[in-house]
């Protein structure tokens, strides 16, 4: 579906916001006996990935992650919840938060918040060309904060790689081999 500009019709929050839930197990364990952080790093991924492609209607690859936060350690037998929703969108990309929580097999305590990170995704046509994603269209007074805030980490993501980029042709420019 277009509007009359030929752009993508705008799609709310909800139709692409996912819950992955995974019981841990002992192939999950670091030297420690917690669960590694690469595989929640594995489950952030792909529930991300299911975000992106639910929201742009095919396939998307992970672009960058940031921002990837362990709040708390995951044990065997914790069923993890990793959720994930679409926060802000550009031309091509999409930011995804994603929250993971635990809920503690020998505990009746609640779900208690383990992580979290924010990735983005391009979506890709079958070269693995980037293509234009419909904007997200924010439902909650939440889902506004969660769109602004991914707009400063956007502002942010661009300006450090300019700054980047800057220092880099500096130092060519100066003579620096590296
Ligand atoms: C991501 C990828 C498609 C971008 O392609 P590109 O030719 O650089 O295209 P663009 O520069 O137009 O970037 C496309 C969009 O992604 C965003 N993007 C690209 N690299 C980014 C990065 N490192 N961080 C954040 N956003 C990024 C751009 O800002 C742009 O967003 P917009 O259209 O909403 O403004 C390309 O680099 C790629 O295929 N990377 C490999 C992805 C992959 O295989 N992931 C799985 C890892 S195993």
């Amino acid at each position: 579906m277009t509007d009359i500009a030929g752009d993508p019709a705008g799609k709310p929050t909800s139709a692409s916001r996912t819950t992955l839930s995974h019981i841990m197990t002992a192939n999950d364990t670091n030297l420690l006996g917690t669960v590694h952080g690469g595989v929640i790093m594995k489950l952030v991924d792909d529930a991300a990935g299911a975000v992106a492609g639910r929201h742009s209607g095919g396939p998307a690859v992970t672009a960058s992650m940031d921002e990837m936060v362990f709040l708390a350690p995951v044990r065997v037998g914790d069923l993890v919840h990793v959720k994930a929703q679409c926060n802000w969108t550009g031309r091509t990309s999409m930011e995804i938060g994603v929250r993971v929580l635990a809920e503690r097999w020998n505990e009746s305590t609640p779900a208690t918040q383990v992580g979290s990170a924010y990735l983005v995704f391009a979506a890709v046509d079958a070269e693995g060309k980037p293509r234009r994603v419909p904007p997200v269209l924010p439902e909650t007074e939440q889902d506004e904060r969660r769109n602004q805030e991914a707009q400063i980490r956007r502002t942010h993501r661009l300006a450090r790689r300019q700054a980047i980029m800057v220092l880099r042709e500096e130092r060519a420019a100066q003579g620096f081999d590296e």
